[in-house]
């Protein structure tokens, strides 16, 4: 196949990579990918969506996927659908899923799906009340996309009154925070589920668990995900059940009903709760780095199953998972992620020792390349993955990389892993 990737980041590379080492061969175009999926395939600049189908129909794309949100909630499915083409992802309508956090807490609840008690509003007056009737923490999220930045956890009923001020005012979030949502807070450990949806049917992957603090112990400031790894012990089958039949089977067919059916990547962040998994949030694209520590675990084409999702046609094909854990350690920029970072070369060791050419790879994320040298050029750099037979031998494995790789001002937790250790 002609495939297109839409993306720049680690996640769409890794998509890249799983596709390349497949047994049969494709062509790949990432769009507008980085410093190095031109290794993988051919970096298209071209940012306009018409634009975009235009290319796809000349250079007969038989599918595109879409790696980050940003496209989806701007609708790139349906223009992409509406030209004749293949595309995973799900349309404008079901990406309101991340879009609206008002709209998914709404069809949460429309659902009976267990998530935290909330209120949405834009009324000063309604939120403040509720945020009475809470103890602390107090969850307030600004409805609209933040950039992963729109939640905050307020350790006081003042802190959380300024921030849905702040909000509603626009002064912190725009837009995106004209209304708000007060939620109380889960204690709990949390999860990264993924379910590969066509609308009706779905294939769930392994899952993960992220590590959103820019510090060991998850300590300091969020950040996208500072490492990740997969399976975890923390879930077995009896709570796989309980998301299949709580969330996903009711999320598909709410969605259904809606007029809105989801295809695309469901991404379900779970916080569990005394063994009871509760919905935090949904996402409509990979998690990122987690998508960089899944794809390795599929053994089945992974071109195929997102073809197959694209077409509606899940059910027609089994897709089967390695029995072996990956570790993904990212490493960053010095300044990740209060600002931005001056370009640094990035020096890779060569592999000699066999063990650790053979169990780990690299996933390039905020990389250029000039004059053949490659830099890092901000925010988060690139994931070292390792791969083992227990979570400890693909920990080590990653580790093990990540010290044979050299920039400026890197950064990279130490503890990835730790709660499954
Ligand atoms: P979200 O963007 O909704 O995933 O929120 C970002 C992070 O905030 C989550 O990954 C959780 O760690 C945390 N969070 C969100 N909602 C809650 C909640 N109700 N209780 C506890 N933590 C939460
Ligand atoms: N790693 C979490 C995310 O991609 O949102």
């Amino acid at each position: 196949m002609k495939i297109l990737i839409l993306g720049s980041g680690g996640r769409e590379y890794s998509i890249g990579r799983a596709i390349k080492n497949e047994q049969e061969k494709h062509e790949l175009f990432f769009q507008p990918g980085n410093g190095a999926t031109n290794e993988l395939g051919e970096n298209i600049a071209i940012s306009d969506y018409d634009e975009l189908v235009a290319f796809a129909k000349e250079n007969e794309i038989d599918l595109t996927i879409v790696g980050p949100e940003a496209p989806l909630v701007d609708g790139v499915v349906n223009i992409f659908k509406a030209n004749g083409l293949t595309i995973f992802g799900p349309s404008k309508e079901a990406a309101q899923l991340e879009g609206s956090k008002v709209y998914m807490k709404n069809f949460l609840a429309k659902y009976n799906i267990p998530t935290a008690k909330y209120i949405e509003s834009d009324s000063i007056e309604e939120l403040f009340k509720f945020t009475n009737s809470l103890s602390i923490p107090i969850v307030v999220k600004a409805d609209g996309l933040c950039g992963g930045k729109g939640v905050i956890i307020a350790q006081s009923h003042d802190e959380a009154k300024k921030a849905i001020s702040e909000m509603l005012s626009g002064k912190s979030f725009g837009d995106a925070g004209k209304k708000v949502i007060v939620e109380e807070f889960l204690d709990g450990y949390e999860l990264s589920m993924f379910a590969v949806c066509d609308g009706k049917d779905y294939i769930l992957l392994p899952a993960a668990q992220d590590h959103k603090r820019i510090g060991d112990g998850d300590t300091g400031p969020n950040t996208g995900g500072m490492g990740a790894y997969a399976p975890t012990p923390l879930v077995d089958e009896v709570l796989y059940q309980k998301v299949r039949d709580r969330v996903i089977r009711p999320t598909l067919d709410g969605m259904q009903k809606e007029g809105a059916p989801f295809e695309g990547v469901l991404f379900i962040g779970i916080m569990v709760v005394n063994g009871e998994p509760i919905t935090l949030e949904f996402n409509v694209r990979f998690g990122d780095p987690e998508c960089e520590i899944l794809m390795p675990l599929m053994t089945s084409p992974v071109s195929d199953m997102f073809y197959k999702a694209a077409t509606n046609r899940l059910a027609d094909i089994k897709v089967e998972f390695s029995d072996q854990y990956a570790v993904g350690v990212v490493m960053a920029s010095e300044n990740y992620p209060y600002g931005s970072s001056t370009p640094a070369e990035i020096i890779l060791d060569e592999v000699k020792h066999e063990d650790i050419a053979n169990n780990t790879h690299i996933s390039f994320a905020g990389v250029t390349l000039e004059d053949g040298k490659l830099y890092a050029t901000g925010g988060r750099v690139l994931v070292c993955i390792g791969l083992g037979d227990s979570i400890k031998q693909a920990r080590d494995r990653a580790y093990l990389r990540c010290g044979q790789v050299h920039f400026a001002g890197k950064k990279l937790r130490t503890d990835i892993a730790y709660q499954a250790l």
